[in-house]
């Protein structure tokens, strides 16, 4: 057993000390896997389990799940179902607004944390919705129940412990689905396939994918492509684009109107900050329609709410038919096609 400790142990240093050292040194391919890999499935399965779900990251609340909900309703529903998704983002809305005036209340900095003391207290302040925040959701299934649809098959870059995938089942949406969900994190997938038995999570790296072109009708990935280098993230970027048949639904939680990227590299990944324009650009070469959401516009230009949680959230819905057929309530005045 001791020599078993000692061993574990050794290995946890030498792979330390290589993070270290790989994490100064410019990022290759490989290098940047291994840091990709070791810095998500850094923490315990459950600590990762319940991160990037709580407070304003909760997939029921999130404005930027909620588009991505809305934008697969569309693709198989058409405009059917306008009027709930209207009624949802202002839900949503309140919601949101609950949380940040018990966060004051309280005195709790909200975030998303890996650290269990401050993780304790954003659920000190999501207590705060525990009553209300199903309410939606709960329509939407009892809504997309009893339809019969041909299911869009749907790949989610990225997907984490199944954390959007969470309210995309509790809507009823899954059932008209084709999913899988693929992850880096060994730990994620675990955490996911225990969530959801009946779902395909899968361990994969997004830079190369083994499904053939066009595998999917829909690409979706949600807050990946700023953490990447610019090479893996065009790398990324090409491999959602080859795969999708027809569209792609990608978040972004760092984006602006700004000319070019601004690059920033943390130890062992990236915080970048993504220039719309360049996107835009990049998909135009294959997709004939490419929408832009900025999350905190439209909530004020259209809701008249101040506060969002991220003024630097954007998602971006690309079509390779124009035109994109964005569901009404999130038409923004970015939008070019
Ligand atoms: C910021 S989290 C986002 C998770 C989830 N999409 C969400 O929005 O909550 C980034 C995720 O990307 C995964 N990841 C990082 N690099 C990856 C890669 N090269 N291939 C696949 N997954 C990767 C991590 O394991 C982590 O789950």
């Amino acid at each position: 057993m001791r020599a078993q400790l000692a061993a574990a142990w050794t290995l946890s240093m030498v792979a330390r000390a290589a993070s270290r050292v790989l994490s100064v040194l410019p990022m290759g391919d490989r290098a940047e896997r291994f840091l990709l890999e070791r810095t998500w499935s850094s923490g315990s399965a459950a600590m990762l389990d319940r991160y990037l779900v709580a407070g304003y990251q909760n997939p029921r609340l999130n404005l930027q799940s909620i588009a991505l909900r809305h934008v697969l309703v569309s693709r198989r529903f058409g405009a059917e179902f306008e009027s709930i998704m209207d009624e949802e983002i202002r839900f949503a809305i309140g919601l949101n607004e609950s949380l940040r005036a018990r966060a004051a209340e309280l005195g709790v900095k909200m975030g998303s944390y890996r650290n269990p003391i401050k993780q304790a207290a954003v659920r000190r302040v999501d207590a705060a919705i525990a009553d209300r925040q199903m309410q939606l959701v709960d329509r939407w299934r009892s809504t997309l129940e009893g339809r019969s649809i041909e299911p869009l098959a749907v790949l989610e870059l990225a997907c984490g412990s199944a954390n959007d995938y969470r309210a995309i089942a509790e809507s009823g949406l899954a059932r008209h689905l084709d999913y899988i969900g693929v992850d880096l994190s060994a730990k994620n997938v675990a955490n996911a396939r225990r969530r959801f038995p009946g779902a395909s999570f899968e361990v994969g790296n997004i830079l190369e994918l083994p499904y053939p072109d066009g595998a999917f009708d829909e690409v979706i990935a949600s807050d990946i492509f700023e953490h990447l280098s610019p090479e893996a993230m065009e790398a990324a970027l090409e491999e959602a684009m080859r795969l999708a048949r027809h569209g792609l639904i990608l978040t972004f939680f760092n984006m602006a109107d700004a000319p070019d990227h601004e690059v920033q590299r943390r130890r062992a990944y990236h915080w970048n900050r993504l220039s719309w324009p360049r996107i835009e650009a990049r998909l135009r070469e294959s997709f004939a329609s490419v929408s832009a959401i900025p999350i905190a516009r439209l909530l004020r230009d259209r809701y008249g709410y101040a506060h969002s949680y991220n003024r630097h959230a954007w998602t971006i819905v690309a079509r390779r038919a124009a035109p994109a057929d964005l569901p009404s309530a999130w038409e923004s005045r970015v939008r070019s096609s």
